[in-house]
């Protein structure tokens, strides 16, 4: 791994239009159909104190978003989307992105993330499978990519039912 020197910080007002650009380019006009953005757009913003921004210099290189949801009667956060720029992958963003946030999201008090993505990638941060039938997501979702990750110890056994935003 190389040691390009990045900054993670708290998302700000003025990095949405380079973070539209960086979904753009990573999941295309499609993005809008991918359960993470329609639980944020049934609920409003991501929480801004769980969404941090990667800096090399001035320009943003990556972008991590937490949105809080009630997942049956449990409150959760969903994870999504965690991007970073292709010409700055592998060199360690994505997962300082995902310890800011996870870290941040513990010290919040908040007690489960869920997410959509690959179990190989996400395993490394404590994430696993939600088990098959015990919560659901709007839209269509390949439950071998359902994955939660618990941030205190018992907290996925109370989220039984739908996930839906917080309000
Ligand atoms: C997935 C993503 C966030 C990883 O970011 P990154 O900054 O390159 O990740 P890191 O540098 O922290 O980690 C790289 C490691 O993860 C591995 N990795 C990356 N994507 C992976 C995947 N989909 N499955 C398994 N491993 C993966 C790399 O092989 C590398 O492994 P190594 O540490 O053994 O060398 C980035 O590639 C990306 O933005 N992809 C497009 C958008 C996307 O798919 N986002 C996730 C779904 S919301």
């Amino acid at each position: 791994m190389s040691t390009l020197s990045f900054v993670i910080r708290p998302e700000s007002p003025l990095d949405e239009d380079a973070i539209e650009r960086l979904h753009d380019r990573a999941f295309g006009p499609g993005r809008y159909a991918r359960t993470a953005f329609r639980l944020r757009e049934g609920g409003g913003a991501a929480t801004p104190e769980f969404c941090f921004s990667a800096l090399v210099g001035t320009l943003l290189v990556g972008s991590i978003r937490l949105s809080p949801v009630m997942a049956g009667a449990a409150p959760a956060l969903i994870l999504g989307p965690l991007t970073v720029d292709p010409s700055f992958e592998n060199v360690g963003i994505g997962s300082a992105l995902m310890r800011r946030a996870l870290e941040s999201a513990t010290s919040g008090g908040e007690t489960l993330v869920l997410l959509v993505g690959d179990e190989p990638y996400y395993r490394r941060f404590g994430f696993a499978r939600v088990p098959d039938g015990q919560l659901a997501l709007p839209g269509p979702v390949n439950p071998a990519r359902f994955l939660a990750a618990e941030l205190a110890p018992g907290a996925l056994a109370g989220a039984k039912g739908m996930v839906r935003p917080r309000r």
